[in-house]
């Protein structure tokens, strides 16, 4: 079947918050992470069906949607579970403040990588616990998880929760399995919970590398691990608000659901029926999408790699590309520059990292090239720092 991704679909009058983020007509925005895309048929043929039935009252997970969801996850991770492991949420970021939220003490403290998405940031803040961030090492090509300094913030007696992102938002990084063995071994060694946004999982694009969730490293670690995970991103679903923890421990499951009582409530009925659809049958678009996404990462790295002083790290996985635009003589905060200059990109700043920029190409080549384009020209007659 063949899957149109290169239609530009007029998003502005719909509500769109990306699409509504500058009043000015001749804004491109290529911030917030949504895809300029139409969902798959099968996944718009689900909706038709749940809006024709007329009636939308509360909802509880169907027995026939948590099969669908425990068999994508057997099916791409070999992970085996059991229906009462889910907890329905109405998003991550939901599922990442509940999980600080947990914590016992106020002294108890959360350990995260920057640059990270903002929630992750906030998180601690909003539910009253010291964050420690754990400065992600930039290298030629990639970041790197800095072994030690993470180790000696994890061992602090403070630490009890780690917030990980993988694929990582904005790095870009699919975690190796000795890695995710290794960030395992050491939360297990000092004794601190794990709670594991997974949400761009189904976005890697690297042919050879495969999402590893935390959970799978072991029974040990599953019991120390609250998975966060939606088809929101993939399938470009996340106006929906659906999605799920999956906690295999009992005792934390109860201290999860505790930690959400009166906050977390029932999901929106469509969903369901949009997750199920997308986990069932929405594979081709899917293959599809994945090649479309490959060819836009290279047309933004080629692009970033023809601007000397620019560094981009290779993005393996996600719709998301992390720019460092130190190197260029930026007369204010980059991000700011893009945007007086016709151009929405995700403020660097807000990810704990100033003089980056995010720059979604989850879009139409079209948009992409116009985005390209304007990215060029902005950058192009800035001058290089100490060149
Ligand atoms: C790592 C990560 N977690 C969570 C979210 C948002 O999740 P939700 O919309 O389900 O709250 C995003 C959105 O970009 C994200 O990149």
């Amino acid at each position: 079947m063949k899957f149109d991704f290169d239609e530009v679909i007029e998003r502005r009058g719909t509500d769109s918050s990306k699409w509504n983020s500058n009043s000015n007509p001749n804004f491109l925005p290529m911030p917030i992470a949504d895809m300029d895309f139409r969902a798959a048929p099968e996944i718009l043929a689900a909706l038709h069906k749940r809006v024709d039935h007329g009636v939308f009252g509360y909802a509880d997970a169907p027995p026939w949607v948590v099969e669908a969801v425990q068999e994508k996850l057997f099916r791409d991770y070999g992970w085996e579970t059991e229906p009462k492991w889910f907890v329905w949420l109405s998003g991550l970021v939901v599922g990442l403040n509940v999980a600080c939220r947990m914590l016992e003490s106020a002294a108890d403290a959360v350990v995260t990588t920057t640059p990270i998405y903002p929630p992750f940031l906030h998180a601690p803040d909003f539910t009253g616990h010291p964050r420690i961030d754990v400065p992600l090492l930039q290298e030629r090509t990639r970041y790197e998880i800095p072994w030690d300094a993470l180790e000696q913030q994890l061992a602090s007696p403070t630490a009890k929760l780690f917030l990980h992102c993988n694929p990582h938002n904005p790095a870009g990084r699919v975690m190796r399995r000795e890695e995710q063995e290794r960030l395992a071994e050491l939360c297990q060694r000092h004794d601190v919970l794990i709670c594991s946004d997974e949400i761009h999982c189904d976005l890697v694009l690297e042919p050879d590398l495969r999402h590893i969730p935390m959970a799978t490293i072991s029974p040990e670690v599953a019991a120390r691990t609250i998975t966060l995970m939606s088809p929101s991103k993939a399938f470009n679903l996340a106006g929906l608000m659906w999605s799920f923890a999956v906690i295999p421990d009992v005792a934390l499951r109860k201290a999860f659901l505790r930690s959400a009582r009166g906050i977390v409530t029932e999901l929106n009925v469509f969903g369901y029926a949009a997750g199920e659809a997308a986990y069932r049958h929405a594979g081709p678009w899917h293959d599809a999408l994945i090649q479309v996404l490959r060819r836009n990462r290279d047309l933004v790295r080629e692009t970033v790699a023809d601007l000397p002083g620019l560094w981009m790290p290779e993005i393996e996985a996600t719709y998301l590309a992390w720019i460092d635009c130190r190197g260029r003589q930026f007369p204010c905060e980059p991000s700011l520059y893009f945007e007086k200059n016709g151009l929405g990109l995700s403020h660097g700043s807000a990810f704990g990292a100033r003089g980056f920029v995010r720059f979604n190409y989850g879009c139409p080549l079209p948009t992409l090239q116009e985005g390209l384009r304007r990215f060029r020209e902005i950058v192009a007659p800035l001058a290089r720092v100490n060149a």
